[in-house]
């Protein structure tokens, strides 16, 4: 099995959407014998905004690091997704990686009837974290855009791991925290 951990805060060791993310790959490691892991750290290693040479296959180094990205997501059994809310949406790190794997002809595709997803089979486990208390309201655009994003690829299994309020107090971000430790989905559990 694999598993493709992807991060995108910019706060390291003070992330709280690192901390759950590595509780869950650490969690999968321990159960899943033979787990192979793949990292990939988008504050780190950001991937470019896609360009209009990019498109038309002028940037061939460019084009290599989106082919890779996008290998990643379609070789995942599980992906470990850690979702800060910044500005009310994902970080930008995290929509130019969705841009990379959102592919016509590889993860979906227009038929007479509409679009197609052509990445099934996978389990998608989303860590969002926000400094306000956001899940359920009309200001989140991080949960309802991620769950809308996976289904139109075709992905049926998408759980999300809240963690808001992180900003309120210490004692909401100790609360919240512990809270998401309590829901860590267990591996080789599928989603309803
Ligand atoms: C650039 C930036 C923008 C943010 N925007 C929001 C926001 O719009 N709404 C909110 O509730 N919290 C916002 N926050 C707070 C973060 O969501 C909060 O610190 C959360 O814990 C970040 O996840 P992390 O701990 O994994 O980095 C923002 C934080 C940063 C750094």
């Amino acid at each position: 099995m694999k598993l493709l951990h992807i991060d995108s805060s910019i706060l390291g060791d003070q992330s709280v959407s690192r901390e759950l993310t590595g509780a869950i790959v650490a969690r999968w490691r321990a159960s899943v014998p033979g787990l192979e892991v793949v990292t990939h750290d988008l504050a780190r290693d950001p991937l470019p905004h896609l360009s209009g040479a990019t498109l038309a296959g002028q940037d061939e180094i460019e084009a290599s690091r989106g082919e890779a990205a996008l290998r990643e997501f379609l070789d995942a059994d599980v992906i470990v997704i850690g979702a800060p809310m910044y500005n009310f949406s994902i970080p930008s790190s995290l929509k130019a990686w969705i841009d990379r794997i959102a592919v016509r002809g590889r993860t979906f595709r227009y038929t007479e009837t509409g679009p197609e997803g052509l990445a099934g089979g996978k389990r998608v486990i989303v860590v969002a974290s926000a400094g306000g208390v956001h899940a359920g309201q009309p200001t989140d655009f991080v949960e309802p855009y991620l769950r809308h994003m996976f289904a139109f690829l075709g992905v049926e299994a998408v759980e999300f791991i809240r963690a808001d309020g992180i900003g309120l107090s210490p004692e909401h971000r100790a609360a919240a925290i512990e809270r998401a430790h309590g829901a860590l989905p267990e591996p080789l559990r599928r989603a309803a």
